[in-house]
Parts: structure tokens; sequence; C-alpha cells
């Protein structure tokens, strides 16, 4: 009965002896949820992505992955950052940049959308690396084990709807670690290392609460991901209607 009107938070803090990555499980497993119904996810998960969907994905993904991974290699002999400091198997820009060329040209950097939310999640990003780098922990574990877990199912969806093939720079390349032999046992280790890191009470619990945030930021992005779209989308039946109608008249 207790139990039922806690936060997330307060229901990992009372795991005191449990490891972060049991904690950080336990306190997202609402958000994640929330992150798998939206919009954008639903439709993903139904079979229906189209291409200018995904190119505005990997425009927003290309700007997050920027910021985090400049803010990571920042930090990275910061104690709370280096243990899961793994550049080699996870880095995303480099991937992300390539589909984009892939998708935009050369100057791709030209051509890129990047949404409100989008912006607020990479500001957060680069203020985490100032002022509290030992969160970053939350910020790498939501993206990169997302990518490596769900994110391998959107990769082959996309794979499957736009029909394109797998590799880097061939628009897939952001799905992909080549680095990464056994997707699952990486996983293992990178949560072991995560459980390394020492932290005070206060900051546990600061911790919990940016992995919390970084799903929240995510689903913004999303959120606004599929306005974008659908504002496209109108705009696109609008103008074939329009077309229709002046051949209509034209006809006539
Ligand atoms: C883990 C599915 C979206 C972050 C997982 C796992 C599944 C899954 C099945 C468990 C994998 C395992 O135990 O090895 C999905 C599906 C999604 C989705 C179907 C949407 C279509 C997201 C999003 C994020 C995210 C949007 C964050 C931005 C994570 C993280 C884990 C995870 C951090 C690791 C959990 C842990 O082991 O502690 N996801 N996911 N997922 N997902 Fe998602």
């Amino acid at each position: 009965m207790e139990t039922e009107n806690k936060t997330p938070t307060a229901e990992a803090m009372e795991m005191s002896h449990s490891d972060l990555s049991e904690q950080i499980k336990v306190v997202t497993r609402d958000s994640h949820l929330r992150a798998e119904n939206t919009p954008l996810m639903l439709s993903y998960q139904k079979g229906h992505v189209t291409l200018e969907q995904y190119k505005l994905l990997l425009c927003s993904l290309q700007h997050i992955y920027e910021a985090l991974e400049d803010v990571m290699e920042e930090n990275s002999s910061h104690p709370g950052v280096a243990p899961i400091y793994f550049p080699a198997e996870l880095a995303r820009r480099e991937m992300v940049e390539a589909d984009l060329e892939y998708f935009y040209g050369q100057d791709w950097r030209q051509k890129v959308v990047v949404p409100k939310a989008t912006e607020r999640y990479a500001h957060r990003l680069r203020q985490i690396g100032r002022e509290n780098p030992e969160f970053l922990v939350a910020h790498a574990y939501t993206r990169y084990l997302g990518d490596l877990s769900g994110g391998q199912m959107l990769g082959r969806i996309t794979q499957k709807c736009l029909g394109l093939k797998n590799g880097k720079g061939l628009g897939l390349g952001f799905f992909s670690f080549p680095n990464v032999t056994n997707h699952n046992l990486f996983k293992q280790l990178y949560r072991s290392r995560m459980n390394s890191v020492e932290l005070t009470e206060e900051q546990r619990t600061g911790m919990l609460e940016e992995a919390v945030l970084s799903f929240e930021l995510n689903i913004q992005v999303f959120n606004e991901l599929q306005d974008i779209e659908s504002r496209m989308q109108k705009e696109a039946d609008l103008q074939t209607h329009t077309s229709q109608e002046k051949l209509l008249n034209d006809t006539l």
C-alpha cells in the first residue's frame, strides 16, 4: 500500500544499497513507458516511418550527440565519467553526420532543422558538462543504452520502411555499433562501470532526477518532431489539393 503514492525517485532511494544501474532503471520506468508511447515512437512501432520523419530525427540526434560527446570528451578524466567513457565503442556523432551527408549532401549543416526542444536538450547537456559532470552518466545511460536496446529495433524498422542499406554513410549508420560485438555483454559491462562510480547520497538523488529529466527532454524532442512532421504533411496535402483544384478548373 505504502509504495502506491511514492515518486519513482523515492522508491529508488529506498533501494539505497542497490546498484545505481538498478536504481536508474526503476526511477525511469514510467518515463521509458511514456517515451515508448509518444506518437513518434508509436508510429515507428507500427512500422510507419517516412523519410521526412527519419531525416528530421537524424537532425536532432546530430545536435544532441554533438553536445553529449563534446561534454563527455571535455570531462573524460573526471572520476564520475572516466569509467563509462567508451568513445570507440559508443560514439554516434560521426555516424549520424555521415548519414546526414548521405541524405542532404556535403552542405548538410546549412540544411538541418533543429527544433526548440532539441536546443533545450543540448543546452542542458552543456550546462551539466560545466556544472555537474558527475551527472553525465545519467544522460549517457539514457541515450547509449537506449540506442543499444529498443534503438536496434528502430534501426531494423527504418531499414525495412525506407529500403536503406546497412553501413556507415548509407543512411543507417546511426544504428550500427561496429565496435560492440555483443550488445548484451556490453550493456552488462556498462552497468557494472556505472555501479563502480562513487556517489554521496545527495549526488545519487541528483543523478536519479537527472535521468528522469533526460527522458523528459527526449520525450519533448519526439513530440516537437511529430508536430513539425504533421505540419509538413498538412502543407503537402494542401498543395496537392490546390493543384488538383487548379487542374480541374483548367480542364473545365
Ligand atoms: C531498454 C524497448 C524507446 C531508453 C529497453 C529494452 C527494451 C526497450 C525492450 C530492454 C532491453 C534489455 O533489457 O536489454 C524500447 C522501445 C522503444 C524504446 C520499443 C520505442 C519504440 C526508448 C527511448 C529511450 C530508451 C526513446 C530514451 C531516450 C532505454 C534505456 C534502456 C532501454 C536507457 C536500458 C534500460 C536498462 O537496462 O537499464 N528499451 N525502448 N528507450 N531503453 Fe528503450
